[in-house]
């Protein structure tokens, strides 16, 4: 599958199961990942990879989080709220954290934010070409402390996105072409006003 046609063809699906990608799959999405635009090379990104028993382990992070957050702000949790968070994972049989680290740098942090997207929309386009299905989600967990030192990042680094990666059991549907109504314009400098 050519580029084009990799990106063309993505769409999200909410639920995925096997198969995901193996080892070398994974691998090959993470490299295309790293060949995101990174401005002055400073690598920001960090690949947490959840897989099988660690997956599922994580899930009892997402509770202390989610925890965590209700007390802070006074509320409880019902039942039903506690288990969606622990098995939030198992929608899918990878999911990867795509994390920023920026370093001090005259490269500003928002470019280093900005790289990371980039490369978790390379993989969600590697991912696509090797014939897998994908979805990029954030939800509060992207943006919890309790979160961010699980996955052994700092308080100032950033998690852009979980991509849950896997098999759609049912093919999702095409894509209309894009409308680009509105999006484009051609600069042309401004006729000078005749005196
Ligand atoms: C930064 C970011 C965060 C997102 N977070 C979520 C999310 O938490 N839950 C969700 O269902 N979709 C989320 N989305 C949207 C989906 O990933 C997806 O792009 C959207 O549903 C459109 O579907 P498509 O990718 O097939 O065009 C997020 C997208 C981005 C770029």
């Amino acid at each position: 599958m050519n580029a084009l046609e990799a990106i063309r063809r993505r769409r999200s699906v909410a639920r995925l199961g096997e198969p995901g990608p193996d080892e070398e799959q994974l691998r090959q999405i993470l490299a295309a990942a790293a060949c995101a635009p990174d401005h002055e090379e400073l690598r920001p990104w960090r690949f947490v990879v959840l897989l099988g028993e660690e997956k599922d382990a994580f899930g009892e992070v997402l509770v202390s989080a989610l925890l965590h957050r209700a007390e802070e702000e006074g509320w409880s949790p019902t039942e039903g709220q506690i288990s969606k968070e622990r098995t939030k994972f198992n929608r899918a049989p990878v999911v990867v954290a795509f994390g920023c680290v920026p370093k001090a740098h005259k490269i500003p942090a928002h470019e280093q934010l900005l790289s990371t997207a980039a490369a978790a929309e390379n993989a969600l386009i590697a991912a696509t070409a090797l014939g897998f299905h994908s979805i990029w989600r954030t939800g509060q967990p992207a943006y919890d402390p309790v979160v961010k030192t699980a996955l052994g990042l700092e308080q100032g680094d950033s998690i852009v996105g979980w991509l849950y990666i896997g098999t759609a059991k049912k093919a999702p549907e095409e894509r209309a072409e894009p409308n680009l109504d509105g999006l484009v314009t051609y600069w042309r400098p401004e006729v000078p006003a005749t005196v």
